[in-house]
């Protein structure tokens, strides 16, 4: 397995063809040539944090808030299930929610619609992560966002990346699968934590790992900044396909959000084996606002995707 020192070879000198092909014949090795596409319903743009870099943080006022109601959680997710999702990734800010009314919904997921439900609603307390893994949930997507702590704590006023790695090995231990992942490109990012946020997935052992360039927001903090690059994104995941053949990767949002037409397709071709296509009703999606010009990726988009990166899908009525 790489090192340390290899994976910067990776990340900046290997020659970008070589490396595609690598990670591309580690892909299909170790997942085939099947794309599994999720479900994405971002039900709530209300948080009570503050990152940096993000359009949702709680001092932005500039957006309007909003929770969808259960039956409309239920019917997306109906809708996302009977397009040939295989799970329903429920996404909201943090700690803006009751812990039990998420529960519930849970529940009428998995016994309804009979798919994993995964969610992504940040670090909460371990009696609540119980109490959604009692109810069903089996799969969590909690990226560590990058693993120098000094950054980490730049980015975000009030956290730690210590407590991060204590929710991903709570979450483990209740027998969730779990997805961590990160930005490139942040300001302040080395090239050198790039490689030790590739390792630090490895030694995490996660199941899944999103990677996508940072893309500075209007209204935050670091709307001025200088945004990541897609071509060190599309290394990286390269590079985490080689490091840590066996993960689930998406090729991200934010991936295709650089570059519309082609950007999926490219984290295809690059060791990604998973897409997400939102089921956000459209008028709520326009209010999730975590970057300016977010891409909202559909079945079609995800579909074409697939094809053009030469890959297999199950799809139903697209
Ligand atoms: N650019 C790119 N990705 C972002 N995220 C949040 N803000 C940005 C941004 N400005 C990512 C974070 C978070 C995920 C939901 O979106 O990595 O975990
Ligand atoms: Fe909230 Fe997540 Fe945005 Fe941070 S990245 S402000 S936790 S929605």
């Amino acid at each position: 397995m790489p090192e340390r020192a290899e994976i910067l070879h990776l990340l900046c000198d290997e020659p970008a063809g070589s490396l595609r092909q690598e990670a591309e014949k580690i892909t299909l090795a170790q997942k085939g040539s099947h794309v599994f596409v999720r479900g994405l319903l971002e039900f709530s743009n209300r948080c009570k944090r503050n990152c940096l870099y993000c359009g949702l943080r709680a001092q932005n006022s500039t957006i309007r808030r909003y929770l969808l109601p259960q039956e409309a959680i239920i019917a997306s997710s109906e809708m996302a299930v009977a397009a040939g999702a295989d799970t329903v990734v429920l996404q909201a800010g943090e700690g803006c929610f009751d812990a039990g009314w998420l529960a519930d919904i849970v529940r009428e997921i998995t016994s309804r619609l009979g798919v994993p439900v995964t969610l992504s609603v940040g670090e909460c307390a371990r009696g609540d992560y119980e109490l959604w893994r009692k109810a069903g949930a089996n799969r969590y997507l909690l990226r560590h966002e990058t693993s120098d702590a000094a950054l980490y704590a730049k980015l975000h006023p009030g956290y730690s990346l210590e407590n991060r790695l204590k929710c991903l090995r709570v979450l483990s231990s209740l027998g969730y699968e779990v997805g961590s992942g990160f930005m490139v490109g942040l300001p302040g990012q080395s090239l050198e934590s790039i490689a030790d946020d590739i390792l630090l997935c490895r030694k995490l052992n996660v199941d899944m790992a999103g990677i996508g360039p940072f893309i500075p927001q209007g209204g935050t903090p670091l709307a001025a900044g200088q945004g990541g690059s897609a071509d060190l994104a599309l290394r990286a995941v390269a590079a985490l396909r080689i490091a840590h053949p066996r993960v689930n990767q998406p090729a991200t949002t934010a991936l295709a959000s650089l570059d519309p037409a082609r950007g999926q397709a490219e984290g295809l071709r690059w060791g990604a084996n998973v897409l997400m296509a939102s089921f956000t009703p459209p008028d709520a999606a326009k209010d999730y606002r975590i970057y300016d010009n977010k891409c909202r990726v559909n079945m079609q988009d995800a579909a074409r995707a697939i094809e053009e990166a030469g890959r297999t899908h199950i799809l139903k009525n697209i």
